[in-house]
């Protein structure tokens, strides 16, 4: 069956690698991309692409209707650091949305929805390592209580309304083509596009705070592989944990020495670290890994290989500056 598609936050961070991803799949006349504003040239240029406004509910029904669209991948959301800044902001954009295109599937608009969700359900009582999926829940910051609170509605509109919405607890994602925004992880990407321009970089949390993390790469697999599984197959329809691999900012920066002899890292930590400190250090995934064959392929060591090479070529390109 062929899909329509649209995505929603789709200059950000994840949404634009997987814009490209699935025209890649479905075919650029099947996908439209969308966003509140024009910020990423490369999705907007690349293929079909409209203002939509995720906040409000008839700027994205027009969207649907006018394009038949059947699935939706809703990537739009303030992140964790940000949150922190905008409370109100980011309870009403990141829940705003949510509900307009779960009651877009609820009225029959819509078939299926993607709906990220993200480590930041955790807190700082629920268990460090290996995180079950099943576990205490009770998120300190903004972001993550938008985050839990749009498990349980999307639980209860497949089991009230039948909605086929599925969703993954995202790790933090590190990826060249675009950067993160206002999100406690981000560190993770600063530190190569720092190591290739400055040779020394300072990051917000210590050197020794351990978080799980995930290549693009592997995010945009997983987020295809879900939404690809058959409906039967998907038996958690809160929220999937997912999980590749977990490290520090010190075994960060040890591979890039690898690349970078003389690469530098110091550590300043700001009202991020308290943010770091709630969240798990890994993530026990094996229902992921049960119900729709979850596997990662990159590991520490060659998804910096990958970031270097990619963004070496990047900056040598357009001399852009971090
Ligand atoms: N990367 C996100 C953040 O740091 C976590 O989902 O806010």
């Amino acid at each position: 069956m062929s899909s329509r598609i649209l995505i929603i936050g789709a200059c950000g961070q994840i949404g634009s690698e997987l814009t490209f991803k699935l025209r890649d799949l479905y075919g650029d006349e099947n996908v439209i991309a969308s966003d509140i504003n024009y910020n990423n040239l490369d999705v907007v240029n690349t293929g079909l692409f409209e203002i939509v406004d995720a906040q409000d509910y008839a700027s994205v029904k027009i969207c649907v209707e006018k394009n038949n669209i059947d699935t939706v991948y809703l990537m739009a959301a303030m992140l964790s650091a940000t949150g922190e800044k905008y409370p109100m902001k980011a309870w009403d954009l990141n829940m705003d949305s949510l509900f307009h295109v779960l009651n877009l599937a609820k009225e029959g608009f819509i078939k299926k929805v993607f709906w990220p969700s993200s480590i930041a359900v955790f807190g700082p009582t629920t268990p460090k390592a290996n995180t079950p999926q099943h576990t205490v829940m009770e998120p300190s910051t903004v972001y993550g209580i938008t985050k839990q609170v749009g498990e349980r509605w999307c639980e209860y509109y497949f089991n009230k309304y039948g909605v086929d919405v599925r969703s993954i607890r995202y790790p933090g994602i590190i990826s060249w083509k675009t950067l993160p925004g206002g999100g406690t992880t981000d560190y993770a990407v600063e530190i190569y596009h720092k190591a290739l321009t400055d040779g020394n970089y300072e990051c917000f949390v210590t050197e020794d705070t351990e978080l799980p993390m995930m290549f693009m790469d592997d995010a945009i697999k997983a987020t295809v592989d879900i939404m690809q599984a058959p409906e039967t197959n998907i038996t958690i329809r809160s929220s999937y944990n997912l999980s590749a691999i977990s490290f520090t900012p010190k075994e960060i920066a040890k591979e890039i020495q690898k690349h970078i002899q003389n690469f530098e890292l110091s550590c300043e930590p700001d009202f991020r670290q308290e943010i770091a400190d709630s969240w798990p250090k890994s993530i026990d995934d094996s229902f992921a890994r049960k119900d729709w064959n979850w596997k990662h392929s990159f590991d520490l060591s060659e998804m910096t290989n990958e970031m270097l090479k990619q963004l070496r070529e990047k900056y040598n390109s357009t001399n852009e500056v971090l």
